[in-house]
């Protein structure tokens, strides 16, 4: 059996550190319900004493998670550790993690205070926190840059006081990987009574390093690892959650360690909390990026059609993705391409395969990545085209800047001209909202994109839309004068599609 790994997750407190990142309460029990479908082992709320929006997160999150630790932070100040203290009161399982920093610059520019003094402010703290709670972490901030001795004397006295986990920084991203985790192996051999509390590591990205530095601790005896979604936090950000987790699991066999997170839930996370922060994800980002799964050059393209193993280390599945998102530049060769239009569902040969791959070359000349969506749009514009099962004639749009805007319009429908009026809360939503009562269904809209084609007040305004019927996406696109008029013809665009798809036997294959 290997050694579990705790994974506890700072997103909500040092995650919103990141310049930019601050969320909201309802957004934080967003976050902490998904890290609770994650699995996560702590999920570290906020700072209680630091405002009153992360008092009240600590307390809802604390209401709203049932199986995570819920913690809050705390300076090693009395009335920081009652605020933490309160506001985790309604949660199952809590944690108070209380800290002071024990570096020389810290001590002595930061907190003006002796060491001695530190060590018993740091006993103090972890006592007070005790009086509240059983389960008390303490950490040495700026462990990276502390005195390796006084750190023992420092976490042999909190442990004495009743501290379960001891967490050891590199607030600054200071260290290296060897170094780090010789110093965790140091503290292993001489901290007294450190076998009976968890060995933490909390690593900042400043010289790039975060990930390799908490690995490194964890090989030398750290058993919990403090990390956030997409590696967000102060200044350069903190270890990547989803970076250490799938290292532990693709590298079990040299970690000898597990966690227990639900990998199929990082890529939902990752989303999510790029979405509430706005903060996005670099593409070459490992594990999550959006490069993260593709492969450009024809080589490695052509291998992974082969065998997927051949320039993958995992499954993309496994971190929630539903499948490879494989690109296609204009180095692909004819086999990557069809390749690529089988696992999307399109078995072309022959002239419908060369009219293709034709039109493909020429995208990948305009364009430098070609996306699963591309092969879409490219099989529907070449190969298929839908039927114009419903047809419009005539529309009247009236809006004005009281009351609901209404739409009207006169269809075809197999030989019968049909006419609706309905309300929207916009113009385009009207115009929508008659289109499906006319069709007699809801329809699933996506995505609603204005491009303007040419420049000035006169331009050619082109809409594209994507409706999702189940499984499967259809696209519309419509070009008009009017963009009212674009809007209409590119959802009756879409919903055409997706009945005349609905219609065809099952043995046809789809198209958007
Ligand atoms: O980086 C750091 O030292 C911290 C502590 C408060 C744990 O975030
Ligand atoms: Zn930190």
């Amino acid at each position: 059996m290997t050694r579990h790994i705790k994974i506890f997750d700072t997103t909500l407190r040092d995650g919103e550190q990141s310049p930019g990142c601050s969320m909201n309460t309802s957004e934080k029990v967003e976050i902490a319900k998904q890290l609770e479908a994650l699995n996560v082992d702590i999920i570290e709320a906020g700072f209680a004493i630091s405002s009153k929006g992360d008092f009240e997160s600590i307390q809802e999150i604390s209401y709203a998670v049932k199986q995570p630790i819920v913690c809050s932070l705390c300076r090693a100040v009395k009335k920081d550790i009652e605020a933490a203290a309160d506001a985790i009161r309604a949660a199952r399982n809590k944690r108070i993690h209380t800290f002071i920093a024990t570096s020389p610059i810290h001590m002595k520019h930061k907190l003006k205070m002796i060491p001695d003094k530190v060590l018993e402010t740091a006993v103090e703290s972890v006592k007070y926190a005790k009086s509240f709670v059983e389960d008390v972490e303490f950490s040495c901030e700026d462990a990276g840059r502390s005195e390796p001795t006084f750190l023992v004397r420092v976490l042999t006295a909190v442990i004495k006081a009743g501290a379960t986990t001891i967490n050891i920084p590199d607030t600054v991203g200071y260290q290296t990987p060897d170094e780090f985790g010789i110093l965790i192996a140091y503290l292993k051999d001489h901290v007294e009574g450190i076998d009976a509390v968890d060995i933490s590591v909390h690593c900042h990205d400043d010289l790039g390093l975060a990930t390799a530095n908490a690995l490194s601790g964890v090989l030398y005896g750290a058993n919990q690892i403090e990390c956030t979604i997409n590696g967000i936090g102060e200044r350069a950000g903190n270890t990547s959650l989803e970076e250490v987790v799938m290292a532990l699991k693709v590298r079990e066999d040299q970690y000898q360690c597990h966690t227990t997170i639900n990998t199929k839930e990082i890529m939902a996370a990752s989303r999510l909390v790029t979405s509430v922060t706005g903060s996005e994800v670099q593409a070459n980002k490992a594990i999550v990026g959006a490069n993260a799964f593709a492969h450009e050059a024809g080589i490695h393209q052509d291998g992974v059609l082969k065998q997927r193993e051949t320039y993958e280390i995992m499954d993309a599945t496994m971190v929630g993705l539903s499948k490879n998102k494989l690109v296609l530049g204009k180095h692909s060769g004819r086999h990557a391409f069809s390749g690529q239009l089988n696992t999307l569902g399109y078995h072309l040969s022959g002239d419908d395969l060369n009219k293709a791959f034709e039109r493909f070359k020429s995208v990948a000349d305009q364009k430098k990545e070609v996306l699963d969506d591309d092969l879409h749009a490219i099989v529907s514009d070449e190969i298929y085209t839908a039927p114009e099962i419903y047809k419009l004639i005539s529309f009247s749009v009236h809006s004005q800047s009281t009351g609901q805007p209404n739409a009207t319009l006169v269809l075809e429908n197999d030989g019968e001209t049909m006419t609706h009026t309905s309300e929207g809360v916009g113009a385009v939503n009207a115009i929508y909202a008659t289109i499906d009562a006319m069709i007699g269904e809801p329809v699933n809209l996506v995505d609603y994109i204005v491009h303007s084609v040419t420049g000035g007040t006169d331009a050619l305004g082109k809409v594209t839309v994507r409706i999702r019927d189940g499984e499967r996406l259809f696209k519309g696109n419509g070009s008009a004068l009017d963009v009212l008029m674009a809007s209409a013809k590119a959802y009756l665009e879409a919903v055409n599609k997706m009945l005349y798809f609905r219609s065809r036997p099952s043995s046809v294959k789809p198209y958007l």
